[in-house]
């Protein structure tokens, strides 16, 4: 894999203090993962200052928030724009002002960034189409449910799910619905659907939370011993989506890397004049019964060598 190296003209090396403004657009347990890893990986940076703010879904927020950041004079900002038609001019205004700009998770609908790191969600629509077309044997009704519309990640996979299963003309999506992102907005959008369809084959929502929500709703409804529900994220969290995996709630789910630690690194090295990646693209992975449990026993094993951890600390 051939990767491009920049360094960025406006950033000189300096040996003194670095604040970085972290612009999330959402809150919730993905982000909270990536959240932890960037505050983490800071620790191998002293002279960096985080400050992380989260706009809640709300586009005039992260306005406002990114706004407060360029006022606050940060040497860098990172953001995961919450819908790309309304954060892109912002982000201009910051990148224009010469401040280096990390795009997170999210695109924007301009060139004006200093560089990207994240997973390729086209990849990852594509990949979930194949399995989809794989585990109905080409033949069958869906619905997609899908994220936040004006957010890139919902475009790109639904993009990718679609060119895969132009190979799969007898695989019909029979129902359509924007949850951007929630659970709860999933489960009212399936509440609905479930009832005039008799025959649904399986539902694929574009995260984990809004496949739970949709399975619930089924679940309501005594409705998924015929359905299967794949979603993308896997948060290992307990009580996401590849614990829901592991209980055979959900049939698969794909790995949306949070990848905090290399948005850090990204960071750093565009200050401090190093060579870096303008495009860091993260790797996704499948995750269903088959692996779902390792995972698990990982996770539970991580977590009980950060509680000695603790403890010797303490
Ligand atoms: O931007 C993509 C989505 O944002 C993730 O898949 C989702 O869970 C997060 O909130």
């Amino acid at each position: 894999c051939f990767t491009f190296l920049f360094l960025c003209s406006s950033c000189s090396q300096k040996d003194e203090h670095y604040l970085i403004g972290v612009s999330q657009c959402s809150e919730d347990e993905w982000r909270t993962q990536m959240n932890k890893e960037i505050t983490r990986e800071a620790l191998f940076y002293p002279q960096a200052e985080v400050k992380i703010k989260t706009a809640k879904d709300d586009n005039r927020k992260q306005i406002e928030d990114i706004k407060e950041f360029i006022r606050e004079g940060v040497d860098l900002l990172v953001v995961a724009p919450n819908e790309a038609n309304a954060i892109t001019p912002v982000i201009e205004e910051a990148f224009d002002a010469g401040i280096p700009v990390v795009l997170v998770d999210r695109k924007i609908h301009s060139s004006k960034y200093t560089a990207y790191v994240g997973a390729d969600n086209y990849e990852i629509g594509r990949q979930a189409g194949m399995y989809i077309a794989n585990r109905l044997h080409g033949k069958g009704q869906i619905v997609e449910i899908t994220g936040l519309k004006g957010s890139t990640p919902a475009v790109e996979r639904h993009r990718g799910m679609m060119e895969s299963l132009a190979e799969t003309p007898d695989i019909k999506i029979i129902a359509k619905a924007d949850a951007k992102w929630f659970q709860q907005d999933a489960e009212k959008a399936v509440d609905s659907i479930l009832p005039q369809h008799k025959q649904i084959d399986l539902i694929f929502a574009q995260n984990d939370r809004m496949a739970i929500g949709a399975y619930r709703s089924a679940a309501r409804q005594g409705r998924t011993k015929d359905i299967a529900f794949v979603g993308i994220d896997a948060v290992w969290s307990e009580g996401y989506g590849v614990d829901r995996v592991a209980a055979g709630e959900l049939d698969a789910t794909f790995i949306y890397p949070t990848g905090g630690d290399r948005v850090m690194q990204v960071a750093m090295a565009i200050l401090q004049g190093k060579p870096y990646a303008r495009d860091t693209n993260l790797s996704t992975a499948l995750v269903n019964r088959s692996n779902a449990r390792i995972m698990q026993m990982q996770t539970e094993h991580i977590l009980r060598l950060d509680q000695k951890i603790e403890i010797l600390d303490n």
